[in-house]
């Protein structure tokens, strides 16, 4: 398993090297390379199991669908806390087949952040139907429910909050003001898998949630893949008819779906990877406190806001996003990519302003908050695996930049990886995972 703090490697990386990271670190010098994603280092601590998981389907000759899918589906089921799971063939198809199975038709009006990737929108204009697009709130760069209330009209039939980088929308607000008006919730929960809003998993909070698999999501596949939740019969039922043609029986087709089913080798391997992702969410929460503490030390606050944590549930930090004053992000990113830091813009262009939405008729100007965000905000390194020399390099790197002084005394185990460190015990969401001794070691879940 890979706990927080546990030193873990590329494959092609040795324990010599690592040393020289720590010497590098302590002795005040910078790492050469930190990058946005290491993907392989998680491989590298499951490869053997991903493998032997891959070898089982291709042995069984059932690519499509099949066992490996229904159990995946039954374990996220349990983990998430919903009745109905429906596993498809990508984020951006949980999306289009929860509109389908809500009926959204040309001409529909449906609310939507700008400020997401841009499956979210393009979901909804496949269906001919309208995006309105909401502005954000300026500290969550998650949908502002204000706007929300002052963009429902007569036309509007689906209101579909964003729980951007990992964090849950304002759930409180905006439950309220779709159940006034009659109209029901898509979640796009592509980002946030495992966060929660006062104990209940995101995905659970409206009609129908819409997950990612893409690998860089916080449960990733080998591939495309994604799924949906409901706590509705009628959407559940309706899903699983959609995903195959509206097949059912074989052959037979009662209304007219799409093509967008699970393979099993993908969902062979998140059933290995899934027993998994408590602790890697954990992970990814330390990090973030670890970023703040160094932000603080570094007297940064005046030319960065660090993103902050939410109180009413858990944020699971698919994104660790900063917004960068003075007009100085793309030349505070230039200047990291010179390090060897990766970073990235998550999302340069709003969707509003997208060459391909220009006949919608939105102009620059039409949501400040939105185009604000997409200029000034910039993506560091938050996979769980990142470890802490590599924080202080991306932190360090940042203050060169601002010629930030470090005044504060760092505390032990930020300045020197002090080992005697212990991370903050997990609040929530640890539970879900502690009954699924079927689908994994039941010591792999850091409770
Ligand atoms: C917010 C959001 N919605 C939808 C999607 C689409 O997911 P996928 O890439 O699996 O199609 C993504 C992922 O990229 C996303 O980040």
């Amino acid at each position: 398993m890979i706990r927080p703090n546990t030193t873990v490697l590329p494959a092609n990386q040795t324990a010599k090297t690592a040393n020289s990271i720590d010497d590098q670190s302590a002795g005040g010098a910078f790492l050469p390379t930190v990058g946005l994603l290491a993907l392989d280092r998680q491989y590298a601590v499951l490869r053997e199991e991903i493998r032997t998981a891959i070898e089982r389907v291709c042995d069984s000759g059932r690519f499509i669908l099949g066992p490996d899918v229904s159990e995946l589906e039954t374990e996220l089921a349990r983990a998430l806390g919903v009745p109905h799971v429906i596993s498809c063939a990508s984020g951006s198809d949980a999306l289009l087949l929860a509109l389908m199975s809500l009926d959204i038709r040309p001409g529909d009006e449906v609310i939507l952040p700008s400020y997401t990737f841009f499956a979210t929108a393009s979901a909804v204009t496949r269906l001919g139907a309208i995006p309105i697009f909401a502005d954000i709130d300026p500290h969550t760069y998650l949908m502002s429910p204000r706007d929300v209330e002052r963009k429902i009209s007569k036309r509007c039939r689906a209101i579909v909050p964003v729980h951007l980088f990992g964090r849950t929308a304002d759930m409180d607000a905006i439950v309220p003001i779709a159940k006034a008006a009659g109209i029901p919730i898509i979640e796009d929960a592509a980002q946030s898998i495992l966060s929660t809003w006062h104990g209940r998993c995101s995905g659970s909070l409206g009609d129908v949630g819409c997950f990612s698999f893409y690998p860089t999501k916080n449960l990733g596949g080998v591939g495309d893949g994604g799924f949906l939740t409901t706590t509705r019969d009628d959407i559940a039922a309706s899903l699983k008819l959609l995903r195959v043609h509206g097949m059912e029986p074989r052959y037979y087709h009662q209304v007219v779906g799409i093509n967008s089913r699970l393979d099993s080798i993908q969902a062979a391997v998140l059933r290995v990877k899934l027993p998994h992702l408590d602790a890697w969410t954990t992970a990814r929460q330390s990090n973030a406190a670890r970023y703040m503490e160094l932000f603080a030390q570094y007297n940064l606050e005046q030319h960065v806001a660090a993103p902050t944590d939410e109180p009413r549930g858990r944020h699971v930090w698919n994104q660790f996003v900063i917004r960068v004053a003075n007009g100085q992000r793309d030349a505070l990113r230039n200047h990291l990519t010179q390090c060897g830091v990766g970073t990235e813009i998550y999302y340069p262009v709003p969707l509003h302003l997208q060459q391909c939405f220009e006949p919608l008729g939105w102009r620059k100007g039409d949501l400040p908050e939105t185009e604000r965000a997409a200029e000034e905000t910039l993506a560091l390194p938050i996979f769980p695996e990142l470890e802490p020399a590599e924080q202080r390099t991306v932190v360090g790197r940042i203050a060169e930049f601002f010629k930030a002084a470090q005044v504060r005394q760092p505390a032990k185990d930020i300045a020197a990886g002090d080992p005697s460190h212990t991370e903050p015990p997990a609040t929530e969401g640890p539970h879900f995972l502690r009954r699924m001794k079927a689908v994994g070691r039941a010591d792999d879940v850091r409770c």
